[in-house]
């Protein structure tokens, strides 16, 4: 798919790999939409790209909000059109053994990235089958190929997530709308770690094999998968190796997340 000249929403875009990837696209020739809750960063990054010469927009929303998330969605739409590429990004929540979850934590677990992107697919969809033309691309993190211990809630959002990117790879099969899974590594300078304390030491000790990456090497990766409308896609490479383990040794692959991940502090 051409990235130049195709308008790109990307959610997330404050930080970590949806920013990175709004600068990517952005320096690629595409029209780039920013989407996250705080808007004097989207609005400074939104500066930053037009400075270098590129087109960006800020549109701050709340994307656990499905109000905002329509509402966002028929502001770019009466102002832009519809998008050609759709990057959900958006992601939270911290690492916790499902006993340590406040019961109001739950659902917040889920609100994003899960509902972030049904909400804004839903906001987009109809006008992108209109075009008939695109690419979906969620963010996804190896937790949904294989669970750890110690980080329930983030685990099944991230399950949920690659669960409504299949959902929507099946649904648009006849269409000539592409859909992708993307899986990147740990971003090592990402702001994720710093705003959910208490995740990073839970990480199983196996994962220090796999390369830490930059969010500019995963937003590169995104670029890859724009390009070559892939399916799936997985930075850097021994994620993948990794992912095949689990795959055709499923409980090895469960032994050694468990044996080198999280333990209860209490019984
Ligand atoms: N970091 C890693 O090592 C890693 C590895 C694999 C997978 N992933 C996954 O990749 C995704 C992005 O991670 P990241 O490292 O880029 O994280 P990050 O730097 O913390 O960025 C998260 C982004 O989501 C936005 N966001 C959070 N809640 C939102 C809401 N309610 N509405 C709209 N936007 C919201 C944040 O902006 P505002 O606060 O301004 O709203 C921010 O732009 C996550 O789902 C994560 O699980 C990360």
């Amino acid at each position: 798919m051409n990235i130049a000249g195709s308008l790109c929403v990307v959610s997330g875009a404050s930080s970590g790999i949806g920013r990175a990837c709004a600068l990517e696209l952005a320096q690629r020739q595409a029209q780039v939409v920013l989407v996250a809750r705080r808007e004097a960063v989207l609005e400074d990054l939104a500066r930053q790209i037009r400075a270098a010469g590129g087109q960006a927009w800020a549109f701050p929303a709340d994307l656990s909000q499905p109000e905002e998330a329509q509402r966002l969605g028929q502001q770019v739409l009466h102002r832009l059109g519809p998008p050609h590429i759709l990057i959900h990004s958006a992601g939270a929540g911290a690492w916790r053994f499902l006993e340590e979850t406040p019961f109001e934590e739950i659902p917040r677990l889920m609100a994003v990235p899960y509902f972030a992107a049904a909400y804004l697919t839903r906001a987009f969809l109809p006008a992108m089958l209109a075009q008939n033309r695109g690419f979906i691309l969620s963010v996804c993190s190896p937790a949904s190929r294989l669970a750890w211990p110690g980080a329930t809630g983030y685990v099944a959002a991230r399950w949920a997530l690659q669960g409504l990117t299949e959902a929507l790879r099946a649904d648009l099969y006849p269409t000539r709308l592409r859909v992708c899974a993307f899986f990147p590594g740990q971003i090592r300078d990402s702001e994720y770690f710093s705003r959910n304390p208490g995740s990073l030491e839970r990480i199983p000790r196996i994962g220090r094999l796999i390369p830490t990456i930059t969010a500019r090497q995963a937003a590169l990766g995104i670029v890859r998968a724009i390009e070559l409308e892939a399916r799936i896609c997985f930075v850097p490479w021994p994620l993948y190796l990794f992912d095949r383990v689990a795959h055709w040794l499923p409980r090895l692959a469960e032994h050694l997340a468990w044996s080198t991940g999280a333990r209860r502090t209490s019984p």
